[in-house]
């Protein structure tokens, strides 16, 4: 009885190869592994059904044989799909190893990481130094040391998120501080550009995040005036935006920097000649950072003697200046990631 099974056995086992060789789409493909597999009338299913009419000695014998069979019969039928393309073929379609391969998608550096990285090269060349900071920073460094009054309203919980349980340690509002941890562990010359995000507290819209990104920009050395700070943003700016900007200095306020100054670019769009410009608004001009020679105080407080050394710092924010480059319109389409969008830059 157990040889008649397994002669059976080896019959089904050839007449299957053969089927599985005349394969010709995804569907016969389907209906051999029903024929083959199914729970039911599956071949494999009514060999185990048989199993009953073994005597007990036999049937480790038999099922063995059977199971023997089930394994190759699924073995082969896995190969088959993956190898004739059972994802097409569960769709449908059967492979066509002629056809091109499908186009792997290129990844490409985010918009802001793109303009970060626009602005370090720039300043590489310039003989810049990139210093990185930590985005958790000490209450002294974000603002005492910066020459911040007791009282500034940016200190207030309000604008600024303090670590829970530690007064001392906040999310830097700015990339500023970068300048006194830096001051603090290098003697003069420095030129060091820090980019990096910072945090405040406002609620998303068009123009603000409550985590943006900024570079900070500081050189300290002998006999550092204000014509170098004018000439060093003008390189900057000529070079980020093209060579006919005309850089315009505003008087500013930062407790860090005196005389600090507030600095527009003509308008890269329209060079001022357009009313209804939609970059400008008609203006002419386009606010794109802050600047100032470092104050003396700030400094001091950073152990370098303002009678000997004196420097220029200045900050500008990632995101402004990549919505102004490319046009981009709200704040937050930065921060969706829609490929869409993303796919348009870098
Ligand atoms: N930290 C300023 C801000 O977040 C930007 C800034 C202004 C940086 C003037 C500077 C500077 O280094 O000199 O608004």
């Amino acid at each position: 009885m157990i040889d008649e099974l397994k002669k059976e056995i080896e019959g089904a086992r050839r007449s299957f190869i053969h089927e599985l060789e005349s394969i010709q789409s995804p569907e016969q493909l389907a209906a051999l592994k029903e024929r083959c597999l199914s729970r039911k009338k599956g071949v494999v299913s009514q060999f185990l059904a048989r199993l009953k009419g073994f005597v007990p000695a036999e049937k480790p014998l038999a099922g063995g044989a059977i199971n023997q069979f089930k394994e190759f019969v699924e073995t082969a039928l896995a190969e088959a799909e993956r190898t004739r393309g059972a994802a097409v073929a569960a769709k449908g379609e059967w492979l066509d190893p002629s056809l091109p391969a499908s186009e792997l998608p290129v990844g490409r550096f985010h918009l802001i990481a793109d303009i970060q990285r626009q602005i370090e090269d720039i300043f590489l060349q310039l003989g810049y130094e990139i210093a990185a900071g930590p985005e958790v920073e000490r209450e002294e460094y974000n603002f005492s040391k910066l020459n911040f009054p007791e009282h500034h309203p940016a200190r207030d919980e309000q604008d600024t998120f303090f670590l829970e349980g530690h007064d001392d340690l906040l999310l830097r509002t700015h990339t500023s501080p970068m300048q006194v941890r830096y001051m603090l562990e290098h003697k003069p010359p420095l030129k060091i550009i820090s980019p990096g995000k910072a945090f405040r507290k406002d609620d998303p819209d068009a123009t603000h995040s409550p985590c943006f990104h900024q570079v900070e920009g500081l050189l300290v050395d002998r006999g550092i005036h204000f014509s170098h700070l004018k000439g060093t943003l003008e390189a900057f700016c000529r070079s980020f935006f093209g060579p006919d900007i005309v850089l315009r200095f505003r008087p500013g306020y930062f407790p860090f920097t005196e005389p600090s100054a507030e600095v527009d670019i003509s308008c890269f769009m329209c060079g001022g000649d357009k009313a209804d410009c939609r970059v400008c608004k008609g203006t002419g001009w386009l606010e794109i950072l802050g600047s100032g020679m470092v104050h003396p105080q700030v400094l001091r407080n950073c152990g370098i003697d303002p009678e000997e050394y004196s420097g220029f710092a200045f900050g500008m924010g990632i995101e402004r200046v990549a919505m102004l480059k490319y046009g981009v319109p709200d704040l937050r389409l930065l921060y969706e990631n829609d490929l869409r969008l993303l796919g348009q830059f870098g």
